[in-house]
């Protein structure tokens, strides 16, 4: 549980608190720490209502986990997720050749046309689907167009590519292929209207629109991979990458899944900027490092058989 959590479960049930009442309730933390979570916090979990007097915001979102197969979406209604953005454990044995990497630990498979027909089923329309592919290569090139297509077949259109370039990172493969993955998006249908139009709101004078994600997409996420010592999963992703992909394809309050959740970190990435998330996981050593990420989180709730 991170400290805001603390604090915020501490004066949930209170109408306002002090900094003084945070300093009393954590008196183990420097009072300079205690400050800065209520601050970093400021309009996400607290709001200020006077010098030095706070209340806890409330929240509507939630993170559910789902123990089960993440192909198997029967438990959802048709259009009734605003974003899908997931992670499929897929395998290239042959690129992974080399240096000291292991291979992965997790049931691996390669999506179906049915994959994608469940994921155009329970999608909003115009809503956006976010792939993490592998970087291309020339082991998997057929495979990443044969998913393309797929979707295409299912009802999406081709959004945008976007690498996410790893940092620093240089993979021990020898491979540079490794050094980035791939965030793929597609819409259901024509995108949604999310981008603004500086120009017509200018001219008529009230916010207006144009199909595309809310913003332009950057021409690459630079952002640095889970340092190993770090890391909870093999394969998890940065949780500022997933809270930068989440502003740009869905709006706060939406409902998010991700149907292959690994650690967990999509959903603590849709609280963090006040999303709902179904995470699903069919590995039980995934499902405790999930229940673990978000011990004493209230808006987190494991739904298990
Ligand atoms: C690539 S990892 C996801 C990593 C995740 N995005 C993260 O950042 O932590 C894929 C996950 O899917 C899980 N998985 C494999 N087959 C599954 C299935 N049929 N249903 C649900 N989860 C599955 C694996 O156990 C693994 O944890």
């Amino acid at each position: 549980m991170t400290l805001a959590d603390k604090l915020f479960n501490c004066f949930k049930k209170q109408d306002s608190f002090t900094l003084t009442d945070a300093y009393k309730a954590n008196r183990e933390k420097p009072r300079e720490t205690v400050r800065a979570r209520i601050y970093d916090n400021l309009g996400i979990r607290f709001e200020r209502i006077a010098k030095g007097v706070y209340k806890t915001l409330d929240s509507n979102e939630a993170c559910v986990l789902l123990e089960g197969d993440g192909r198997d979406l029967s438990m959802l209604e048709d259009n009734s997720i605003d974003c899908i953005f997931t992670d499929h454990p897929w395998l290239d044995l042959k690129s992974n050749k080399g240096g000291t990497r292991a291979f992965a630990q997790y049931e691996c498979f390669k999506y179906t046309l049915e994959d994608f027909k469940e994921k155009a089923r329970v999608l909003k329309d115009g809503c956006f689907l976010v792939e993490i592919l592998p970087a291309e290569n020339e082991n998997n090139y057929e495979y990443l167009y044969q998913i393309k297509q797929y979707a295409k077949e299912a009802g999406f259109i081709y959004y945008s590519k976007v690498p996410w370039k790893k940092g620093t990172f240089v993979s021990n493969t020898g491979r540079k292929a490794k050094n980035t993955q791939d965030v793929m998006i597609f819409s259901k249908g024509k995108a949604r209207s999310m981008r603004y139009d500086k120009k017509k709101s200018d001219a008529t004078g009230k916010p207006c629109y144009m199909s595309g994600c809310n913003g332009m997409l950057p021409t690459m996420f630079d952002v640095q991979p889970v340092p190993k010592n770090k890391k909870i999963h093999q394969s998890e992703l940065p949780l500022s990458l997933c809270e930068r992909i989440l502003q740009y394809v869905t709006y706060e309050d939406e409902v998010v899944l991700d149907s292959f959740a690994g650690s967990g970190v999509i959903g603590e990435a849709a609280l963090n900027t006040k999303r709902s998330c179904i995470l699903i996981e069919i590995l039980k050593e995934n499902i405790e490092k999930i229940k673990k990420r978000f011990e004493g989180n209230i808006l987190f709730q494991p739904m298990m058989e």
